[in-house]
């Protein structure tokens, strides 16, 4: 238990919360969440199923039609071919990092997690004795993973390599060539098995188009599991679906540790999903437009403040700007500035505007901002980040 920190990003809108439940306004670009509504046909879906009597236990791992309709995305989507023994349905994509790294982790095993990270596979691989291994991904690579620094941190103990494209904090996607000097790299050592985290699949833009690192070498499908998840890219955050395709021995593990744990996941939320990955595909592109102005909006303000560097993410819902110009300054409030986490507190405190700091993603000095919120919050949240930089001495 003592492993087992708050995610940062939690903690941050909890303090958030806790200001705004003493009265005072917060804008909140903290969390990884949409602000859209879930779609109506979603819904629609949902109460169907509950008046037609879906409320009876589910099948542990997914449901007949929810599995079916996800083997029916995989291959559209992916090119991935997977049979109903190959995939499982969990609460959310968070229960499949946490039956995968729970069924297969003996204390000691290292899992590589390319670094800026996703806050939760540190604290899930820790909770099992796993040993995180931190590979480094530079900005001024665009935040990718380099197939030689893989190679350097692969030890005969490794078991596992995260792989999170696009990727949460960054915004950063891969390419097919990058895939594929990893899934050389990959074919050196085969004790290593992949998790491939894609739930933010459908948000990428200028032009890009994801891949899958078991499309691009199909030799290594039988060590990957590919991850998604309706949150994200529906806006159903709040239904808790996520789902996974891998090796049916590792799905049966997995299946195991579920019916043991939350069983099978709400039967209304599974067709929810069905409706969700079999409806029209206009519904996420108007979301991803609208994400996609929002980014330029967003960096174009950012880069207007001489202090702060920003790259401009190609995909998910984030951007990641750098604030090292900032750190040993003291802000208007008084309060100096020694961490990217001092300057999201103060930030906080001082203009009520919530981030995420980046070393609580494994690098620093940077913020993480989320810019799936509306205009009129981004608009004024850059502003006061504009004001709060200039009050700096
Ligand atoms: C990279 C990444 N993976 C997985 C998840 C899990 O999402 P959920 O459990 O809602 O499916 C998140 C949520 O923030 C995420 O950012």
């Amino acid at each position: 238990m003592t492993r087992l920190e708050v995610p940062a990003t939690i903690a941050m809108a909890q303090r958030a919360r806790a200001m705004r439940g003493r009265g005072e306004e917060v804008l909140s670009l903290a969390l990884g969440e949409p602000d859209f509504p879930t779609p109506a046909g979603v819904i629609e879906a949902a109460h169907r199923a509950a008046l037609d009597g879906q409320t009876k236990y589910p099948p542990v791992e997914g449901t007949p039609a929810l599995k079916a309709a996800i083997i029916r995305k995989f291959a559209r989507e992916n090119g991935l071919t997977y049979e109903p023994s190959e995939i499982m349905v969990s609460n959310g994509g968070k229960q499949v990092i946490f039956n995968a790294f729970m069924a297969t982790l003996n204390p000691g095993d290292e899992v590589i997690v390319p670094s800026p990270y996703w806050v939760s596979y540190p604290l899930i691989i820790s909770l099992f004795g796993g040993v995180p291994v931190f590979v480094d991904c530079p900005e001024e690579t665009g935040f990718r993973l380099g197939a030689a620094a893989l190679e350097a941190a692969i030890t005969p103990r490794t078991k596992w390599l995260v792989l999170n494209f696009p990727n949460n904090p960054t915004g950063a996607t891969t390419t097919r060539a990058d895939l594929e000097a990893i899934a050389e790299v990959l074919r050196r050592h085969p004790q290593v098995h992949v998790l491939s985290d894609e739930i933010y699949e459908h948000l990428v833009y200028d032009g890009k188009t994801h891949v899958s690192i078991a499309q691009v070498a199909p030799d290594l499908k039988p060590r990957v599991l590919t991850l998604n998840g309706v949150s994200k890219a529906y806006a159903m955050t709040g239904w808790r679906v996520g789902y996974v395709g891998g090796p049916a021995w590792l799905i049966r593990a997995m299946g195991s540790i579920q019916g043991s744990s939350t069983s099978g996941i709400c039967s209304i939320s599974q067709a929810a999903s069905v409706a969700a990955l079999d409806g029209p595909p206009g519904v996420v592109e108007v979301m991803r437009e609208t994400y996609d102005r929002r980014r330029r909006m967003v960096v174009s303000a950012l880069r207007q403040i001489p202090q702060l560097t920003c790259a401009m993410p190609q995909g998910a819902f984030y951007v990641y700007p750098g604030i090292a110009a900032c750190i040993g300054r003291t802000s208007a409030g008084g309060r100096r500035l020694d961490t990217d986490e001092d300057f999201a507190i103060a930030l906080l405190e001082e203009e009520h505007v919530a981030v995420v700091h980046g070393s609580a993603f494994g690098k620093g000095p940077y913020i993480r901002l989320s810019y799936a919120t509306s205009d009129d919050i981004l608009r004024n949240a850059c502003g006061r980040i504009a004001r709060f930089v200039a009050g700096l001495t």
